[in-house]
């Protein structure tokens, strides 16, 4: 160690620092190229009553197999979507006062009719899901159109 010349060490320092550009760059482009992908998971009961917890106009955000879900119910029906952001995988948030899915990560919105990317970085719409109403209970099940 007391070998490392300031030389060497601005050298240690600059390797370090490309490595860290690198991935920063890289990061990304490798979030694009493989988006987070919700493994398929049987369909779950979540215990949600819809007139009581979920009236026309709120969400709810749930746990669905290893990801959580938002769930919410729009003035025709319920939707429901991965909470799994196609950009980094944050988690997304029903705003109830824009009518829009946000991602506070990065400034991504996404639309609750359809999942799509409205503005933002996201590179793809949100997993949809299906939300289907069972005896007062909101089921959530792998699938949707997208
Ligand atoms: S993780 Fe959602 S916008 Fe970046």
């Amino acid at each position: 160690m007391s070998d490392l010349t300031r030389r060497d060490f601005l050298k240690l320092l600059k390797g370090a620092g490309a490595l860290l550009g690198v991935s920063v760059v890289a990061t990304p482009v490798v979030a694009y190229l493989y988006p987070p992908k919700l493994e398929e998971v049987p369909s779950e009961p979540v215990l949600v009553c819809v007139e009581s917890e979920l009236p026309v106009g709120e969400a709810k955000t749930v746990k669905f197999g290893r990801y959580p879900a938002l769930v919410i119910h729009l003035p025709d029906g319920l939707k429901a979507y991965s909470a799994v952001c196609t950009h980094f995988a944050c988690i997304v948030k029903w705003n109830k006062d824009t009518g829009e899915i946000d991602c506070p990560c990065h400034e991504g919105y996404f639309s609750p009719e359809d999942g799509r990317v409205l503005h933002g970085p996201p590179p793809a719409p949100l997993m949809p899901l299906i939300a289907e109403v069972v005896d007062g209970q909101v089921y959530v099940k792998v699938g949707g159109e997208s």
